[in-house]
């Protein structure tokens, strides 16, 4: 199972072409994607919940090319520690780059399922747009909470994919694409309504669960993000919509103004 990633860019283009391109590398598309204004808002707001102080230990699961590691460690201090936990290498090399420097930063390969933290001795953890991916998410919450100190915070981020909408004259195939990334492209594709409900059964108590609302207005870059022309493509031969209609969708997105917006819910839980 794959989720949204990059594809290729809407415009003029050959009709004879595919929507989709291969895959482009993984690290450079979770760095882009953070640095997208809706990004920096609601990693923020995470970072802001999580109460981080001097001398905490912080763990960031699923830390993907390390893109929230400095700012964990810029809150620990010189007394805290923060620990960044990746099963991807390619991820976790980019992460190690971008943390050059930080002595109280540690990396760790590994899976969330089999946590390599030891249990009780992290004051705060963050898992940002991880849990969509795993085939457990109720087993990674429970290694979460068994992770974290007594009183310990944990922030979780994941998006409702359902929720998401791509603005088109032709409303059915923007519906199809939805339903099409629900039901095919990512694992756990609706788990941000269920987030507060999860991180309740695995043990903890909610303390504040919003939503953010990111709003993509380029279509280069949401293409970039969401997948909107391979995952179209593979909609047709899925036979969520007819091809002709697909590659239609998809160019007459580039003439925009583009819209396409999701809800990300962001929960705060205790142990
Ligand atoms: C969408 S990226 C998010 C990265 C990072 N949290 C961020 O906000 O930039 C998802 C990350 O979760 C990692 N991941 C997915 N399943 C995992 C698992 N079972 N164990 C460890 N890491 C996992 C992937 O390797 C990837 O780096």
């Amino acid at each position: 199972m794959t989720t949204p990633g990059p594809m290729t860019t809407p415009g003029p283009r050959d009709p004879t072409a595919g929507l989709g391109t291969g895959r482009p590398e993984q690290s450079a598309y979770m760095l882009r994607t953070a640095a997208m204004e809706a990004g920096r808002a609601y990693k923020e707001q995470l970072l802001g919940l999580l109460d981080l102080r001097p001398g905490h230990t912080a763990l960031d699961a699923g830390c993907g090319p390390g893109t929230d590691l400095p700012a964990l460690a810029e809150r620990v201090g010189g007394t805290g520690w923060v620990i960044g936990v990746d099963r991807d290498a390619a991820m976790l090399a980019e992460a190690r780059r971008r943390t050059a420097g930080l002595d109280r930063v540690e990396l760790r390969e590994g899976d969330l399922n089999a946590l390599p933290v030891a249990d009780g001795s992290v004051d705060r953890a963050k898992t940002d747009r991880v849990l969509m991916h795993v085939p457990d998410p109720a087993a990674v919450l429970a290694r979460l909470h068994a992770a974290a100190a007594p009183g310990g915070l944990v922030g979780l981020v994941e998006p409702d994919w359902d929720t998401l909408v791509v603005d088109s004259e032709d409303l059915d195939t923007s519906r199809a694409f939805t339903r099409y990334t629900v039901t095919e492209v990512v694992r756990n594709a609706t788990i941000g309504r269920s987030l507060a409900r999860l991180a309740e059964q695995a043990g903890f108590t909610v303390e504040t669960v919003c939503a953010t609302t990111p709003v993509l207005r380029d279509a280069e870059l949401a293409d970039y993000t969401l997948g909107l022309g391979r995952n179209i493509e593979r909609a047709a031969a899925a036979g969520y919509v007819t091809e002709a209609r697909a590659r239609r969708w998809f160019t007459g997105l580039a003439e925009g103004p583009f819209h396409a917006s999701f809800t990300l819910v962001t929960v705060l839980a205790r142990r």
